[in-house]
């Protein structure tokens, strides 16, 4: 008997499903709200609202895609935490009335631990244990993985996630929300040595952003005050600069994971996993530290389902469902 899971992922500002049939991610959509570009950040009650608009239409079309009825569904998996409630709600009300509707079984992933397993969508996967740098909007984590549904965080930020530090230096430098891939794009034009900015001095395998983000601000009022075109004359080597330091603070710790724990399958995952530099830049470091390395294809990076689909399936192979008085939950 095939296992066919239908998964929604609704925890921030997208709204996700794919079709996952024995493993393989058979289709993937999502919708993107831009409604959030205006404000600068993400507005909750607009994600809710904007959820509630697309969950249906983006089911329809994983559905379709994928060749998959309905009726044929083995389980319906949904994001159950961490994220933002009112969207989670959308998300999790959905599948639960499907699942009810279809009479089959409800499975609730963890938003964090599917960015991980989307290391484990196409192949080559790495191999138990390995380490995985995960990025996102919301999170920057070093997670020890010994197994699908085994894993344990060894480092963690303590101020801001690293795509907030992208977010936020790309705000301060005017550009519009989400900023990461902006930074991006403009860096790859730009050169990285052109401006220096401080790497934290932070035990363990934690990270801090908050010091960065003070001065790339100190560093911007200096300069404007001198020169108030200097942003726009120099923007692709500040982005470049920016986005070396954190692509060399987040390496420097995995660097330091590897060393402690001896492990040497390291993967990246999250939205920050997208970022053109510390794509390369794990290529360089991997290659110097004699690492395999893993990162998902570009769609599995950013908020997806078909993440939230694979975590399912490991959870439906080993009975891990939950019951339809399930609630989701805004922290872990
Ligand atoms: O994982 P994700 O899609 O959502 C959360 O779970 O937070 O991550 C979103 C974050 C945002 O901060 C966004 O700016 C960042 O990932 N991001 C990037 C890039 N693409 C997305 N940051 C830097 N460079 C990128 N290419
Ligand atoms: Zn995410």
């Amino acid at each position: 008997m095939s296992v066919r899971i239908l998964a929604i992922e609704s925890s921030c500002d997208d709204t996700g499903a794919a079709v996952l049939v024995d493993g393989k991610i058979l289709s993937n959509h999502i919708a993107n709200q831009s409604v959030h570009e205006q404000y600068g950040g993400v507005i909750p009650e607009l994600a809710s609202r904007a959820h509630q608009e697309n969950i249906v239409p983006v089911v329809d079309i994983a559905l379709r895609a994928a060749g998959v009825k309905q009726e044929e569904l083995s389980a319906i998996a949904f994001t159950q935490s961490p994220g933002l409630i009112g969207s989670l709600l959308v998300g999790s009300c959905f599948a639960k009335s499907m699942a009810m509707a279809l009479n089959i079984p409800l499975i609730g992933v963890h938003h964090m631990q599917a960015h991980v397993l989307a290391n484990f969508i196409d192949d080559p996967k790495p191999d138990f244990p390995f380490l995985c740098l995960t990025v996102s909007g919301g999170h920057t984590q070093i997670v020890l993985c010994e197994s699908p549904l085994q894993m344990r965080v060894i480092g963690e930020t303590l101020d801001d996630a690293a795509g907030e530090a992208f977010d936020k230096s790309a705000k301060l430098l005017g550009l519009p929300y989400p900023g990461g891939p902006l930074i991006d794009k403009y860096a790859k034009e730009g050169d990285a040595t052109r401006f220096k900015f401080p790497e934290p001095r932070i035990p363990d395998l934690n990270f801090s952003f908050s010091g960065l983000k003070t001065a790339i601000l100190y560093f911007i009022q200096e300069n404007q005050q001198k020169d108030p075109a200097f942003i726009s004359q120099h923007l692709p080597d500040i982005c470049a600069s920016i986005q070396q330091r954190i692509v060399s603070i987040l390496l420097n710790k995995l660097v330091k994971a590897s060393q402690e724990t001896g492990i040497r399958d390291i993967a990246i995952a999250g939205g920050v996993s997208a970022n053109s530099g510390l794509r390369s830049a794990l290529a360089t470091y991997g290659a110097k530290h004699n690492w395999r390395t893993f990162i998902p294809r570009f769609e599995y990076c950013t908020d997806n389902a078909g993440m939230i689909a694979i975590t399912a399936y490991y959870k439906y192979l080993a009975g891990e469902f939950v019951s339809l008085d399930a609630v989701p939950s805004a922290r872990a």
